[in-house]
């Protein structure tokens, strides 16, 4: 999940740290980058690379650059942000990693699953190793073939014959005026700036106050495209070669490949405004990014653009699949598809797709969920369906992702940027572009031309944020160090799934979930004084039940918050059971998930900020999760 940057140009430490910026969101363990004079030697005698590395957020390094100074005549460079997947977060363990000789610098994003063999292989032939890193072996390995005479491009080949797992690098070597990459499974692209045209963009943000401007990019993530070039290249997995400030070319298994460029359909990019955090921001965003979204749905969610959507009875099953708050979606977009057309529908967890073999064909269509479209978890899902004969679509926000190019059909949710890793609005996004499948299949079930998105419509003009200091005092309370379960039915049960996850995320406190039935089957037991139980109870049909399942909590001395769409009138018989009611408005029946995910959203923040946290960069996490 970290993300990796290389730059051919003026002044490589600046662009580098500004494209870093942008790739944050990947990770924030620790932050580096390796410069280098090209040709033209090295910038000292005992160092032909600079590298410099630190421990922490991004603007770490940025200090220990800006007190450094840039390297005179540097003008390659390679940039990495990382979440750590083996090896502590530390400045040791930090890209970029250095071959013993110092002539090779890596950087790199995913796992070198075969590392423990190499290394052992590596120190049998007289190498030493200073991190706990797997990246540190492709450093070595490159070293190694180097010295049995093997030109930078070929010892790459070779190294890329024996890595296995996941691999985007980007790789300096001394006197050089290229920079090496290869890739397989973790997103990489690379781009020129136009040199007849070439842009200088700046970001004004209160947090991101930076220039780039340049020749050559290679990036995890085409964001860093954006505002710079016009048109990019996404490499093919097992693909490998290099690029100077003139010309890239790229090699697989059968020799020089050519590959076609793809437009870079630039959205500007997120600025925080005066928000004090991009959560906070991203969740005021949720109304608008609907309304985008439903109104791009109403003019390119056509039979046209997806004919097999609009095919009555095309699947006999409707798998959907997601990681995280994705799944969540997935789970409660099942339910409005099956309430819809009456499809067979089943859920499964990234991770966990594997588990549904047998029920793959090419009868079956998979939905794929994803912010990203860059989760391997979802990824390798895609893969697995796509050899069953599956058809695929991606549901994803990320427009230029590697899911929303392999999937066979791409829907995109159009929530825009989204930078906070908790996510928020793309979740919205994605029940409103569930409700939309839905509705597209009951409409192929009618003959009916196009769906019928007025519900979403009519959503936006309600959409309710609610009352910000009620909201903080309900931070407040969750804040006090209580035992918290969140119960609830059916969709209810989702909602208090993706709410518990948000205040886990943001505030590192503990939120059991349960069915509301299942409560008395054995978790009950967990249940004193000390515990606050919210019954989630927006659905009418289920609400006495679940009240009951509360009462049974409150007879054991715990206190019970009610999350509802009652009025006032409709819950004065039951007023002295509970100790808090949360009210949201009623809407659609189809999304009232979507309203009913917002205070929410808004308490996990509020209460992450009580604690003195960032809720934007939550401990131990990163946006992309692109290992799997
Ligand atoms: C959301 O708040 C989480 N950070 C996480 O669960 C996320 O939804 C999950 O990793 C899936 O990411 P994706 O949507 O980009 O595939
Ligand atoms: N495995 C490498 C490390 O731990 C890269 C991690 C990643 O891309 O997530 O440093």
């Amino acid at each position: 999940m970290c993300g990796i940057v290389g730059y051919i140009g003026e002044n490589p430490e600046r662009n580098l740290l500004y494209k870093l910026r942008l790739l944050e969101y990947r990770g924030y363990d620790s932050a580096g980058i390796a410069v280098s004079r090209g040709t033209s030697g090295a910038p000292s005698e005992n160092n032909p690379l600079a590298v410099t590395k630190r421990a922490g957020e991004l603007k770490n390094l940025e200090n220990a650059v800006a007190q450094a100074g840039v390297t005179a005549g540097a003008r390659l460079g390679i940039g990495h942000t990382r979440w750590a997947t083996h090896g502590k977060p530390d400045a040791t363990n930090a890209h970029p990693h250095v071959s013993s000789d110092g002539k090779w610098a890596v950087v790199h994003n995913g796992i070198i699953e075969n590392h423990c063999e190499l290394k052992r292989f590596l120190q049998n032939e007289g190498y030493s190793f200073y991190s706990e890193t797997d990246t540190e072996t492709i450093a070595k390995l490159l070293e190694y073939f180097e010295k049995r005479g093997f030109a930078p491009l070929q010892a790459i080949k070779r190294a890329c014959d024996v890595l296995q797992g996941s691999f985007a690098l980007a790789v300096l070597h001394e006197n050089d005026d290229a920079i090496y990459f290869a890739k397989n499974k973790s997103p990489l692209y690379l781009a020129f700036s136009k040199r007849s045209n070439k842009k200088t963009a700046t970001v004004q943000q209160a947090d991101a106050d930076a220039e780039a401007e340049g020749d050559l990019f290679i990036a995890s993530d085409v964001v860093c495209f954006n505002d710079f070039a016009e048109e990019y290249y996404a490499l093919p997995d097992k693909t490998y070669g290099f690029a100077t400030a003139e010309k890239a070319e790229f090699y697989d298994g059968t020799g020089e490949i050519r590959l076609s460029s793809e437009k870079i359909n630039a959205k500007s990019l997120c600025l925080r405004n005066n928000y004090a955090h991009y959560m906070l921001k991203e969740i005021y965003d949720t109304k608008n990014a609907i309304k985008e979204e439903t109104d791009y749905f109403k003019t390119h969610l056509t039979r046209e653009n997806y004919p097999l959507l609009f095919q009555p009875r095309a699947f006999k099953k409707i798998i959907l699949t997601g990681c995280g708050t994705a799944y969540h979606a997935a789970l409660t977009g099942a339910r409005i598809i099956e309430e819809k057309c009456g499809a067979d529908c089943e859920v499964y967890v990234g991770s966990e797709f594997y588990n549904a073999g047998y029920k793959l064909n090419k009868h079956a269509l998979v939905v794929l969920i994803s912010q990203s479209g860059e989760t391997a978890d979802t990824l390798a899902a895609l893969t697995f369906a796509k050899e069953k004969g599956a058809a695929t679509l991606a549901m994803i926000n990320a427009e230029h992702s590697t899911l929303a190019k392999a999937a066979d059909m791409a829907l995109p949710v159009n929530a825009g940027a989204e930078i906070a890793v908790a996510s928020t609005k793309a979740y919205s996004c994605q029940l409103v572009a569930l409700y939309a499948l839905a509705q597209t299949f009951q409409a192929a079930e009618r003959q009916l031309p196009r769906p019928d998105l007025s519900g979403a419509d009519e959503l936006v003009k309600r959409l309710s944020y609610g009352d910000e200091e009620e909201l903080r005092s309900f931070a407040t309370l969750f804040g006090e160090g209580k035992k918290l379960f969140f119960i609830g039915r059916g969709t209810d049960y989702f909602t208090a799934l993706e709410a518990s996850l948000k205040i886990k995320e943001t505030s590192y406190i503990n939120a059991d979930v349960y069915y509301a039935g299942e409560l008395k089957h054995g978790f009950l037991a967990l249940v004193d004084e000390n515990a606050y139980v919210t019954a989630f109870a927006t659905q009418k049909d289920t609400f006495l039940k679940t009240l009951s399942n509360a009462k049974e909590a409150q007879a054991r001395g715990a206190k019970i918050i009610l999350f509802t769409t009652a009025s006032q009138e409709e819950t004065k018989p039951y007023e002295n059971s509970f100790f808090r009611i949360l009210r949201v408005p009623k809407t659609d029946d189809a999304l009232q998930s979507v309203q009913n995910v917002l205070p929410w959203q808004l308490i996990a923040y509020f209460l992450s900020v009580s604690k003195g946290l960032n809720p934007d960069k939550p401990r131990n996490l990163a946006k992309s999760v692109t290992v799997e």
